[in-house]
């Protein structure tokens, strides 16, 4: 795929490595010589952290038609005794070996070089009629040639597989990964051959109670390898990960790090920022590691109406990387949310990474910024990208177009609060999305979570995570989705976990799944904290183009007006300061059976699977307009 961003890509110095394209029909399938075998299969894992602003490095993309094959019952994984192949003492067995029969007598089961492809990146569910609701194993292949060169290092990167993946390279495992949403890597230096290449993925999307997410979502479980593969090389010493971004607090001071990796990482390191007259250079220990901490002055700071990206470069070590980023501050004041010192209000809308015009997640920048462009034109200053980490490029582009962004990790509905390799998993996935996301000035809020039920062991569990959000990066707020208690038509926001929150947010339903357009606006919220309070949920499902009156359910009118009703009860609440409706767009959900108005989609978009704008989209618009208008005129607010 191409990187559209503004952003230096990254010049090939890259040895020549050119793409084998991997059809159904590849040239004469050759034998891959596998070199000698441990004689126990290695377990060690080749899995490295994710290297930062991975676009900008050399690196080569793996993207395109990957060979599949579709394995229910996984016996390209295990032996008929439930054994694992790749722990067996060879090591040797599984289908990644890519194995082809040396003659007409050999026995062999399985072929990549003649199955079917799908696009990579890219859900197998949208690609092929029997995968759409295939929850299981899919093997994936992909073949390329590599003349790596001695003294660089090779990274094989990955930007997201839902939702298990093993990773085999040229026969030998590479490790293992969980979570769906977040990028992981591989240190494959001294695991390329010169030559052709064999690169193999066991994606396995099967839902676990023990996972994060559990079995139960309101989302399609797309399957697969949903984002890039690049193979990147970096030179001998590498610069890592590196956080710049102004301080807590302090909008006249960058604070953050920088960490070297590889032969020699203790380095002198330049910062520089050209534009902003900066030039800072500081010096890495014996761990590769860093503070940045330096005055700055002549910033424009980044915000929806004047997204300012800047041009950041750091060098050492002999390595160069570029990058595009915003600088501003977010905070809360009692009840105010502050951007730049300045209060705002988060015009939102709430979106799932789907665009139902391009069937399954989105694989390209297009795809999102058509999603992006669709709030900006409700007029959004704001998003809420439900209930997982988006793509890189997702919240690239929201930094580019102007948008705040609320990040989530998919710690939904009844998760298995006791169970410490569910926290250890909810843990490793907010942490790769603070690191992942860290310079990205439009998101402003890391969430924790989405409507979990009160109690011990969650409140536990949630407010560790937060613990870890504020650990990794104390600049944004940390928030949740709550839950809240009805009694009557009176609203109770009281959770334990908002005190370590910086928001009142929670999601309320008034309208629809309780009460209906007539009754809703008798409900009273009684909201119990001094904090900003942010709606992150509320709706009513419309079938686009089913027109009738306000009290029938399904129609645009009733959608309509029950948006008309919420405006009218939400802003009865002192200290209202956002709002992110459910939902942009339609979307894909295993849950939404009714053969009519669903048929597998919750209709709670205010733009149909067909891209068209219903009724509710322009009275969120006009609200939204309102509420502009109001706060720009600070004497009314
Ligand atoms: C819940 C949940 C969403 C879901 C929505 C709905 O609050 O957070 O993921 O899609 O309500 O019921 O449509």
């Amino acid at each position: 795929m191409t990187y559209p961003f503004a952003r230096l890509t990254a010049v090939l110095h890259f040895a020549v490595l050119t793409l084998v394209a991997c059809t159904a029909h590849a040239a004469d399938p050759v034998d891959v010589q596998l070199a000698g075998q441990p004689s126990k299969a290695s377990h060690a894992s080749s899995l490295m952290a994710p290297t930062q602003n991975i676009y900008a490095r050399s690196h080569v993309s793996l993207d395109g038609r990957w060979s599949y094959i579709i394995d229910p019952y996984e016996n390209g994984y295990y032996d008929y005794r439930h054994m694992p192949f790749d722990q067996s003492d060879s090591g040797k067995g599984g289908f990644y070996d890519d194995r082809k029969p040396k003659d007409k007598t050999e026995w062999v089961e399985y072929d990549f070089d003649h199955a079917p492809t799908m696009k990579v990146p890219g859900d197998w569910n949208s690609q092929a009629e029997k995968l759409q609701l295939y929850e299981g194993t899919v093997w994936l292949r992909q073949t390329f040639q590599a003349d790596p060169k001695p003294g660089k290092h090779y990274a094989l990167y990955f930007g997201a597989v839902n939702y298990e993946a093993h990773v085999y390279l040229n026969g030998k495992k590479l490790g293992m990964h969980k979570g769906g949403f977040t990028p992981f890597q591989f240190d494959v230096t001294d695991k390329l051959a010169k030559g052709r290449n064999v690169v193999v993925v066991k994606a396995d999307n099967t839902r676990h109670q023990d996972e994060i997410p559990t079995v139960n979502t309101d989302w399609w479980n797309y399957g697969g390898i949903t984002r890039d593969v690049l193979l990147a090389e970096l030179p001998a010493t590498w610069i890592a990960d590196y956080k710049v971004q102004l301080a807590k607090g302090d909008a006249r001071r960058i604070e953050g790090f920088i960490q070297m990796a590889g032969e020699a990482k203790a380095q002198q390191v330049t910062v520089s920022i050209p534009e902003a007259g900066i030039k800072t250079t500081v010096r890495t220990d014996a761990n590769g590691r860093a503070a940045l901490n330096f005055p700055v002055n002549k910033l424009t700071y980044w915000s929806p109406e004047q997204p300012k990206l800047y041009t950041v470069e750091l060098s050492g070590g002999g390595d160069k990387v570029v990058d595009r980023i915003g600088f501003r501050t977010i905070e809360t004041r009692g009840r105010d949310i502050l951007l730049n010192g300045k209060s705002v209000f988060l015009r939102g809308i709430s979106m799932h990474e789907e665009n139902p015009l391009i069937p399954g997640r989105p694989r390209g920048a297009g795809d999102m910024r058509m999603l992006l462009q669709w709030a900006k034109e409700m007029n959004c200053n704001y998003v809420r990208l439900a209930h997982y980490p988006h793509s890189e490029e997702m919240i690239r582009l929201a930094d580019e177009m102007g948008l705040m962004v609320w990040a989530e990790v998919p710690v939904y509905w009844t998760i298995s609060w006791t169970n410490p390799d569910t926290y250890a998993n909810a843990n490793a996935q907010l942490t790769d999305l603070v690191t992942r996301d860290k310079n990205r000035a439009s998101v402003v809020v890391w969430s924790v979570g989405n409507e979990t039920p009160i109690g011990g062991p969650r409140n536990t569990f949630m407010s560790n995570l937060a613990r870890t959000a504020r650990s990794l990066d104390d600049t944004r707020l940390v928030a949740a989705a709550l839950e809240i208690h009805r009694k009557g038509s009176d609203i109770t926001v009281e959770d334990p976990l908002a005190d370590y929150l910086d928001l009142a947010s929670f999601n309320e339903y008034a309208g629809w799944y309780w009460a209906s357009n007539a009754e809703m606006l008798n409900y009273r919220f009684d909201v119990r904290y001094n904090k900003p309070v942010v709606v992150t949920e509320f709706g009513a499902e419309a079938l686009g183009g089913y027109h009738a009156d306000a009290d029938t359910r399904w129609s645009e009118e009733y959608q309509d007006t029950l948006y008309r009703n919420q405006f009218k009860m939400l802003s009865a609440i002192p200290g209202l300061r956002g709002m992110t409706p459910w939902v942009l767009v339609d979307f894909r959900s295993p849950r939404r059976q009714h053969p009519y108005y669903q048929d597998f989609w919750n209709r709670k978009g205010l733009v149909t699977d067909a891209g068209k704008k219903k009724l509710a989209f322009w009275t969120m618009k006009q609200f939204y307009d309102d509420v502009q208008r109001r706060y720009d005129t600070p004497a009314t607010r």
